[in-house]
């Protein structure tokens, strides 16, 4: 077995060993991963994906990638097929992800990297983070069955919700600005401690199929009805033909407790239902207690729980 450079390869040595990560995706978090995985082998193509590839009798077992985003490194992913030419597939993606982890520490300008392995157990590939010195945050992946539905008539008399348009970019980040401010998530993803940073977090969910294909019937804003200041939004995508994902919810600070989060969650949760879907999932950072707590009582239940990793050097 080697450990090689991904740029040698293209998307047709890939392309197998992707369908397979599309059918665990699917089997772990009913997930349609296909548009990320032509996404994938698109850049692939362009030899503009940075990784390292397992390689075993001339055939890509194993891959991790990773993406720059000015100073930070983020790692894309880490799959390695199981049971393959008898080799052991945590010590396949620790290799992997070592080599990943020292070409960011050691590329020029890169203080931060950020790694969320939401198809890894915690714990399951931790051992190369923690050796080098990441901090490791538990991260739940949620699942509400669109057979529940959220009764909502909490909402404040001077706030209303409508659907988001593209008018709602620049405020949407100053609303995400503001509401992780000391919050856990932006130890995490540092894209939320500034407007530029929240624009390009937004940008990449709307516009790119990373995580699911974004669905603005299913996106709502809250607004004030006289001043129409926005106060909090959450963002839908679809992650399956029936599945919807909750890619971001948030209040500011001074509208909370309130019953909005409830209601923006109601509002999505009516929407998918009306057109059929039948789940809605979310991710959200286990010391986020307040949000875990919300997502708990309206009926989510927890499937999987994951690690986020975050290295600044
Ligand atoms: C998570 C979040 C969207 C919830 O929004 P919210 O408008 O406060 O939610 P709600 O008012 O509908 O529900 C919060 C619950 O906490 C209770 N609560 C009481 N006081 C509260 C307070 N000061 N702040 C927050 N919640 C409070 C509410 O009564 C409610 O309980 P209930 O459902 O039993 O009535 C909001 O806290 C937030 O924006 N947090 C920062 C960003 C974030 O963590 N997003 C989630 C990432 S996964």
């Amino acid at each position: 077995m080697e450990i090689l450079d991904l740029r040698h390869f293209t998307s047709s040595d890939l392309r197998p060993l992707l369908d397979d990560e599309v059918r665990v995706w699917a089997d772990l978090l009913c997930w349609d991963y296909t548009s990320s995985a032509e996404m994938i082998l698109r850049y692939m193509d362009a030899k503009f994906l940075p990784g390292y590839a397992a390689v075993s009798r001339g055939k890509v077992f194993g891959y991790s990638f990773f993406v720059y985003e000015s100073s930070k490194g983020v790692i894309g992913d880490l799959f390695v097929r199981s049971g393959d030419n008898g080799t052991n597939r945590e010590e396949v993606e620790r290799r992997l992800l070592t080599h990943v982890i020292e070409t960011l520490q050691q590329s020029p300008g890169i203080h931060r990297i950020e790694a969320q392995l939401l198809a890894h157990e915690a714990g399951e590939a931790s051992q190369p983070f923690i050796a080098q010195g990441f901090s490791r945050h538990a991260r739940l992946f949620m699942v509400l069955p669109l057979t529940i539905q959220i009764d909502a008539k909490l909402i404040a008399a001077d706030i209303e919700l409508r659907r988001w348009t593209d008018q709602d970019y620049q405020p949407s980040a100053g609303v995400i600005t503001a509401a992780y401010r000391n919050h856990v998530d932006s130890l995490i993803n540092d894209q939320y401690r500034t407007l530029s940073g929240s624009l390009r977090f937004l940008n990449n969910i709307v516009r790119f199929p990373g995580c699911g294909t974004f669905d603005p019937e299913a996106s709502f804003v809250a607004v004030n009805r006289r001043s129409h200041a926005l106060v909090g939004a959450i963002l839908c995508s679809r992650v399956r033909y029936d599945t919807g994902h909750v890619t971001q919810i948030c209040v500011l600070p001074e509208h909370r407790g309130l019953g909005l989060g409830k209601a923006l969650l109601a509002a999505t949760v009516q929407n998918l239902s009306q057109r059929k879907f039948s789940a809605l999932s979310l991710t959200v950072t286990e010391a986020n207690t307040p949000a875990v707590d919300l997502y708990a009582r309206l009926g989510f239940e927890t499937k999987r729980v994951f690690d986020a990793f975050v290295w600044e050097g």
